[in-house]
């Protein structure tokens, strides 16, 4: 029906005869000629109508927008050149018009619509907006991954989607049995116990694009439905996982969009939060969190700032440098910020000129500083005159939380950070557990993930300060991936099992047919798995994983398109065995 796509036409087409297939787009009627854009997923050309060719132009009058058309014509120059349009030199002079089908006005004017008009209209959006372009990115980021994992041997094999719970710290999607009432599938979380399953198989080299299912409060970059590359492989390393997913990185970020990513850094998890406040750094942000604890030793200074002597304390500061001229109301904004993430106060030092023994600054903690002091503070922060400093004092996980969060805030207002560069982190040597406030044990990763070698000794009287051999994958603040060599001893894994508190009748329950599997000469493999969605978000420069997603859900889990999820007639649900209790739980919005 098409000889070329609209996006596509340029001037060495200048006087060839072509059909173009599409959607109306624009029309404005002068008279005497009929002008109108026409669209297709490669973008948009104009096509004019003229008055002295009376049977088409007749047909033309009866265009509206959206309408369905295929137009053949005469490619032909333009009078005025458009240079916002990749076609703007040419037109098309047409001679044929066929109107393939009408549309309804469509309910979206894509300046004012809400999301969930958006979402309710998904493929009216998709249409006429540039996500078209997003799922061609991300079908070629696709490509691009098949390609090299087969380079690497890795073979794809899909696992299975109606299964048994996988601990990944959501809550599950289940689906109930027909055949027995009372009985559920979960749906993957990951395919995490498939894929060391595989392992030890004896499937040497694996990976799967997979969907994955994760029933949790939803955020920018989450969806409860994504998709993971997820890779295991034998007999390898932690080091030698992460050297393949660093290339695998590099390649799709050097082939999608030119950008040359240099060695991934690797920091621990310890450090990460002393500097940065986070497992997740985006390191385009190059300040960095300043322990100052050393210097505020003295009784006077603890009470000062009012520190619960009981508590892990740490007095910490971010150095904003040439920032000494801050407004007040924004350093009023800053401080109201810190309280609301927790901390009891944020103190300021601006610094307006230091020079020798110099000192003029004002602080709101001026009371504390001493021309000895902030000689301290200087030396310790290399701070320079017109410098600002940015400190609290408070609850070690406050202060790094509260800190971590202000660094990338201030990063971003006083255009500090990078915005068009690409920072990737390794981010490793995890705790393997943390602690609740009742002493409970929780897994940082997931309960297969090894201990360090020459930690496993700690597992047995001090877990807590057992360090995993498990690593995540940063990229400018989100985590695109995470993985670990995994346990593949049996009793290893009972002890995890037994650490976690988990009773045996419900660990033979839940992965008794895994637990079983690591009694067959279970390999030593390792592995990881890479969000999809999010690189292709931060390809795209999207600001939400759902630009990245065809048919993605809102951010309470629903799909407003398809009105899902819904209700069951009595009979399917009776067929399920299921009876709805209502309002047990507050109804979602
Ligand atoms: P993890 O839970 O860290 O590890 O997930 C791996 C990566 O998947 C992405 N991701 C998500 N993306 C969008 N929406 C979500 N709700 C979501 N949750 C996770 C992130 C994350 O880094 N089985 C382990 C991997 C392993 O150990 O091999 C796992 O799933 O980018």
């Amino acid at each position: 029906m098409r000889t070329k796509y609209c996006g596509q036409i340029q001037t060495i087409d200048l006087n060839k005869k072509i059909a173009v297939c599409g959607w109306i787009y624009k029309i404005r009627n002068f008279g005497q000629f009929i002008f109108v854009d026409i669209s297709d997923w490669t973008g948009i050309v104009q096509v004019v109508f003229q008055s002295n060719n009376d049977v088409i132009f007749k047909q033309a009058k009866k265009l509206k927008n959206n309408f369905c058309v295929q137009i053949l014509g005469i490619v032909i120059k333009r009078k005025q050149k458009n240079c916002k349009l990749y076609t703007g030199e040419i037109e098309i002079l047409a001679d044929e018009l066929n109107i393939l089908n009408s549309s309804k006005p469509i309910p979206l004017d894509f300046t004012s619509n809400r999301d969930d008009t958006k979402l309710k209209y998904r493929y009216l959006d998709l249409r006429y907006n540039k996500i078209i372009e997003n799922l061609k990115i991300r079908s070629n980021v696709v490509d691009l991954i098949r390609t090299f994992m087969k380079k690497k041997n890795f073979i794809d094999v899909e696992t299975p989607i109606l299964t048994k719970s996988t601990p990944e710290g959501a809550r599950d999607y289940l689906v109930p049995s027909r055949n027995y009432h009372g009985k559920f599938f979960a749906l993957p979380q990951s395919p995490q116990l498939f894929k060391q399953l595989l392992m030890i198989s004896g499937v040497d080299r694996y990976y799967q694009i997979a969907k994955c299912f994760r029933d949790e409060d939803l955020r920018s970059d989450r969806q409860p439905e994504f998709t993971q590359i997820d890779i295991e492989a034998s007999f390898v390393t932690s080091t030698q996982i992460r050297s393949i997913v660093e290339k695998l990185i590099k390649t799709v970020w050097s082939k999608t969009i030119s950008s040359k990513l240099s060695k991934f850094p690797t920091i621990s998890f310890h450090k990460s939060m002393e500097i940065y406040g986070s497992d997740k750094p985006d390191l385009r942000n190059p300040i960095k969190i300043i322990d100052v604890s050393n210097i505020f030793k003295k009784s006077n200074h603890k009470l000062f700032f009012n520190l619960n002597l009981n508590k892990k304390n740490r007095i910490a500061l971010l150095r904003i440098p040439n920032a000494s001229n801050l407004s007040r109301k924004k350093i009023d904004d800053y401080s109201e910020y810190s309280k609301k993430n927790g901390a009891k106060k944020l103190f300021y030092i601006k610094l307006e000129k230091i020079e020798d023994k110099y000192y003029n600054f004002q602080s709101s903690m001026k009371k504390l500083l001493n021309n000895h002091v902030i000689n301290k503070i200087l030396k310790k922060t290399n701070a320079k005159s017109k410098d600002i400093l940015f400190l609290i004092a408070d609850e070690t996980h406050i202060v790094n939380k509260v800190l971590g969060m202000l660094r990338i805030k201030i990063g971003i207002d006083l255009k500090i950070t990078k915005k068009s560069s690409w920072k990737p982190v390794w981010i490793v040597d995890f705790p393997m557990f943390i602690k609740d406030s009742n002493n409970c044990f929780s897994s940082m990763h997931h309960p297969f993930t090894s201990p360090k070698k020459e930690d496993e000794k700690k597992l047995h009287k001090t877990p807590e300060l057992a360090i995993a051999d498990s690593y995540d994958l940063v990229m400018n603040g989100y985590e695109i991936g995470g993985g670990s060599v995994r346990i593949n001893n049996y009793n290893i894994q009972k002890k995890i099992f037994d650490i976690l508190k988990i009773e045996n009748k419900i660990q033979n329950k839940k992965f008794g047919f895994f637990i079983e599997a690591l009694k067959y000469g279970a390999p030593p493999h390792a592995g990881i798995a890479l969000g999809l969605d999010r690189i292709v978000m931060l390809l795209t420069n999207s600001k939400n994983i759902r630009d990245v997603i065809a048919f993605p859900k809102t951010t309470s889990a629903t799909c407003l398109m398809t009105n899902s999820p819904s209700e069951l007639n009595d009979y399917k649900l009776k067929e399920i065995g299921i009876k709805i209790i209502k309002n047990t739980f507050n109804e979602v919005t």
